[in-house]
């Protein structure tokens, strides 16, 4: 059993997307399995915690002098389907895509001493889209922009 609510509790910290994590669902195990997504995880959110890491990538790469260079394709997300897709069907998500695939090409194109500012430009460009569509993630994206 207590194993049970344990395993609950992990799906519910891995599978939030875009619900901000809430105290009140972890002490009631009804809450608990209404939260976990039953299809598992959306191909657009496994893409996202990839984007993360390509994100930390570039910040290793401008914070060692390197030119940027990209592991994953950028412009499925256009494409993957979302846990909501409601959401990436709407005019607004495109707008905020296309927005983002542009900064990240700003970014493989640019001189090294346009990469902090064109790296910050990105990291908004995610913010951006999370900020209208999809809030859960803001605080763990924020940690990305360079100071
Ligand atoms: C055009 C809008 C948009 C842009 C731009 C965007 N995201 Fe997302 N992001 C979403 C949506 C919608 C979801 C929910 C995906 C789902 O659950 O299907 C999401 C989910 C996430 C998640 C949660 C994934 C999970 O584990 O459930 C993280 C983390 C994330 N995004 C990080 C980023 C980062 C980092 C960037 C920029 C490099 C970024 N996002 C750019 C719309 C966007």
């Amino acid at each position: 059993m207590k194993n049970i609510l344990t395993y609950s509790l992990v799906i519910l910290i891995t599978a939030t997307s875009c619900t901000e994590k809430n105290k009140e669902q972890t002490t009631s195990k009804n809450k608990i399995q209404q939260s976990v997504n039953p299809n598992g995880d959306s191909e657009l959110a496994i893409l996202m915690r990839e984007m993360f890491d390509e994100a930390e990538s570039i910040k290793q790469q401008i914070a060692n002098g390197k030119p940027v260079k990209l592991n994953i394709d950028h412009e499925k997300m256009l494409t993957a389907h979302a846990t909501e897709p409601e959401k990436t069907a709407s005019g607004q998500y495109k707008v905020f895509a296309d927005l983002y695939l542009q900064s990240i090409k700003n970014l493989e194109s640019a001189k090294a001493k346009q990469m902090d500012s064109l790296y910050n430009t990105m990291v908004v460009s995610c913010l951006n889209c999370h900020k209208a569509l999809c809030p859960g993630p803001l605080v763990r994206i924020k940690k990305l922009q360079r100071l």
